[in-house]
């Protein structure tokens, strides 16, 4: 089903963009002085990764970044999120820059701007240093003060150029996932060290935020978090309760800080865990920000679980709903929910949709094309919920699909596609999908013959 799209609904300079991670896509991770990160040892621990898959390769981005802008052009996009790696560039966690680390980041974004495309920094996006883990990594405070070196280094060779900055992709996911579930890197199960780690990758986020701002004054700085919908599975006074506490879980424990509300106080009783705080933190962690960035992809159906793990939540997966090849359920007025929540109940005055798209088990048709009729229908409908969001009044200047390519999706390594271009492992030969096409055909439409519905 083709969904119709409000587009003159969305601003004239509306930044149609792509966005991909480091380690998603890069490969060479022994190159040009890069260390390894935290995600080179996890994924490299059998048993971590579907099929054993790490990024040692991935899309081989670092010598094929010619050829990917070409890809972009192609899509038409003006937009592009990227993230740096900060083992390329500080490969002991803090201490001697590597000045080929990031000589690879100025000619990329060089080339960028010369293909009139706007480049979108991410500093964070989950390759820590291993040096920095082998020194307690994100539960310790020092993690915190690491980030904003790595920043300010980062901002003051990029920054003439690069006005899109973000500090942090999904802290929850480094948090949560990486220390309280252990299924991303570095693997912990540990309440105390997972919320530590919420805190201290907070307190960076601040002390980047200034950082970056110190080094590049014009700097648009923003926070990307990835939030959820959350429903209670049942009308339950207890399942109630579930869905409130999933909320600060994953939604309110990264919002309120940053906007001077501090950690949410029903939050702090369900964890009960002392926060590592010192006088200055919580100011600093709410440095005012230019933007917010919202990474969406599926509505949260939850459950009371007493016996669970703090936040004693558990998941429901409803039946006879759309799922995409993540088994995530496909609900799009999830994102408009979302945006308009952001401005109405936290005051954004600049958002960007920084994520969303979907996977699906593509399919090579023997012409070598690549249809993808589900993913095209996920990322209409999507885009037609945001128009829907800015016509009630949502600030949303820009959009980026994840995922530019095909990559390597974490734990699920190489067997999850989110990619509007999909990326033969074997040849590394790129082939733009039917989604692909079909997002540069709206984006044309809203940059080139006004602003209309497509
Ligand atoms: O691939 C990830 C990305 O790195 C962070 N956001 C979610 C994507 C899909 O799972």
């Amino acid at each position: 089903m083709s969904e119709r799209i409000d587009l003159a609904a969305l601003p004239h300079d509306f930044l149609w963009g792509t966005a991909t991670a480091a380690y998603q896509i890069e490969g060479a991770v022994a190159e040009d002085g890069r260390s390894p990160s935290i995600w080179d040892t996890f994924s490299h621990t059998p048993g971590k990764t579907a099929n054993g898959d790490n990024g040692d390769v991935a899309c081989d981005h670092y010598h094929r970044w010619r050829e990917d802008i070409g890809l972009m052009r192609q899509l038409g996009v003006n937009g592009y999120r990227l993230s740096v790696a900060w083992p390329r560039v500080i490969p002991g966690g803090t201490g001697p820059v590597n000045p080929k680390g990031l000589a690879f980041y100025d000619e990329l974004v060089d080339a960028l701007l010369e293909a009139g495309i706007t480049p979108s920094v991410t500093l964070y996006h989950w390759d820590l240093p291993q040096a920095l883990q082998d020194r307690g990594g994100w539960p310790e405070r020092d993690t915190a003060l690491a980030l904003a070196e790595y920043a300010s280094a980062v901002a003051a060779r990029l920054g003439d150029r690069v006005k899109l900055w973000t500090t942090l992709n999904e802290p929850s996911c480094s948090a949560w996932i990486g220390h309280l579930e252990g299924t991303m890197a570095p693997g912990w199960t540990d309440l105390t060290a997972a919320v530590r780690a919420s805190y201290h990758l907070l307190l960076g986020h601040g002390l980047a935020a200034q950082a970056i701002r110190a080094a590049a004054p014009d700097a648009q700085v923003g926070i990307v978090n990835n939030l959820s919908t959350v429903y209670a599975a049942t009308g339950r006074p207890e399942d109630r309760a579930a869905a409130r506490r999933h909320d600060g879980h994953v939604n309110r424990w990264w919002l309120d800080p940053v906007h001077g509300r501090g950690f949410p106080a029903d939050m702090r009783e369900v964890y009960g865990v002392e926060l590592p705080e010192r006088a200055g933190d919580l100011e600093t962690i709410a440095t005012p920000l230019d933007w917010l960035g919202l990474n969406y992809y599926f509505p949260a159906y939850v459950a009371d679980d007493p016996d669970g793990p703090a936040p004693h939540v558990r998941s429901v997966r409803r039946e006879g709903v759309v799922r995409t090849g993540m088994d995530w359920e496909i609900d799009a007025s999830g994102i408009e929910t979302l945006l308009l929540r952001l401005t109405e109940e936290y005051g954004a005055r600049r958002l960007y949709v920084t994520e969303n798209g979907s996977a699906f088990p593509d399919v090579v048709r023997p012409d070598g094309s690549v249809e993808d009729p589900e993913r095209q229908d996920y990322l209409e409908r999507h885009l037609a919920a945001c128009a829907s969001a800015v016509r009630k009044g949502a600030p949303l200047a820009g959009y980026f699909a994840w995922s530019l390519l095909d990559n390597f999706e974490w734990a699920y390594g190489y067997d999850k596609r989110f990619g509007l271009v999909h990326v033969d492992y074997r040849t590394q030969v790129r082939t733009i999908k039917g989604s692909g096409r079909r997002y540069a055909d709206i984006v044309r439409v809203h940059r080139g013959q006004g602003r209309r519905a497509a």
